[in-house]
């Protein structure tokens, strides 16, 4: 059996999909058991990393764990943690970030590192999934996008090589169900370094649409932030950061070749496979007002 926490969110749905594809039992962890919209063979347990009172029947009888967190990242690993001792769980692949590797101080970074160090404290095998910026950040520029055909970037315009959701999920099914990535930390990046701008560029080909591109300032970036969560000092640190040309993922790696043997896939497909949310009739995106804060790590 292998669990999933984050199972009905972007890449644990994908990494839930594939599993059951390749014959493997799999339970996912969601707060409204009810409401998941996962496939009938899934078995559905209620609970979440932040409350560890759900997590000793969520890991009962589990040899593998895809761990993603969301909300407080460091206190959800440490619950995770414990229970993974408690059960003997032999594999854990984390959905970390390449935020770790950030030479630039901020609070992002730190919370990855502590869920990264909690892992290492579980006794369990383990693997680190460091992705970049996922594509489906984009989303974040549908309401804009649909209502006057613009994009207001808060993120800057350096270059960087965007992962696909789908890759992260490929990549976590491998080193849930393949030998050889215990012990492993990856790099998961896209094929192609782009700056946003370029991003818009090939999203409003895609649609069909010229979409006018512009970067908010920093400032008015950090009083979103710190009108989301009332910590200014922690949203001028991690905009910096956001923003500073030297991030971890302005390359790209083999990492994704090398977990599942496959190219990843370029930018242009995720805007393909999801022009529909930027139409104007579109159905609202799943994102909260609150989602843009894990989008952006
Ligand atoms: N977006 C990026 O660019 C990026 C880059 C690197 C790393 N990451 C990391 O990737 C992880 C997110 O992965 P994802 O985008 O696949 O997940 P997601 O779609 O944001 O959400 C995963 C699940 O977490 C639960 N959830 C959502 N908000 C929550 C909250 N406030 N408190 C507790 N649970 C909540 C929901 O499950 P239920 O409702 O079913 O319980 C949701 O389906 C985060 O740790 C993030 O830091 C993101």
């Amino acid at each position: 059996m292998i669990l999933i926490t984050g199972a009905t969110g972007k890449v644990g749905r994908e990494a839930t999909r594939q599993l059951l594809e390749l014959g493997s039992d799999v339970r996912a962890l969601s707060r409204t058991p009810g409401q998941t919209g996962l496939p009938g063979g899934v078995e559905v347990v209620a609970g979440s990393p932040a409350d560890p009172t759900s997590l000793d029947a969520a890991f009962a009888g589990v040899s593998a764990a895809l761990i993603v967190l969301s909300g407080d990242v460091a206190g959800e690993a440490a619950n995770v943690a414990a229970a993974a001792r408690k059960a003997g769980l032999g594999r854990i692949v984390l959905l970390s970030s390449a935020s770790v590797l950030h030479p630039v101080p901020h609070g992002i970074a730190d919370e990855h590192r502590a869920a990264e160090e909690a892992v290492l404290g579980s006794g369990a095998a383990w693997t680190f999934l460091r992705p970049g910026p996922f594509h489906a950040n984009t989303s974040w520029w549908t309401r804009t996008i649909r209502e006057n055909g613009s994009v207001r970037c808060w993120i800057g315009n350096n270059p960087g090589a965007p992962v696909d959701e789908y890759d992260i999920a490929s990549s976590a099914v491998s080193a849930l169900t393949q030998d050889g990535h215990e012990s492993r930390s990856y790099l998961l990046t896209g094929p192609q370094t782009l700056t946003s701008r370029e991003q818009a560029r090939i999203l409003g080909d895609v649609l069909g649409r010229e979409l006018e591109f512009s970067v908010a300032p920093a400032e008015e970036v950090v009083e979103v932030f710190s009108g989301i969560t009332g910590d200014r000092a922690a949203a001028v640190t991690n905009v910096a950061a956001l923003r500073s040309p030297r991030v971890p993922w302005a390359e790209p790696t083999t990492a994704v070749r090398d977990l599942t043997g496959r190219e990843p896939r370029p930018y242009r497909r995720w805007a393909v496979e999801n022009a529909a949310l930027f139409a104007s009739a579109a159905p609202e995106s799943r994102n909260s007002r609150r989602g843009v804060l894990n989008e952006q790590r």
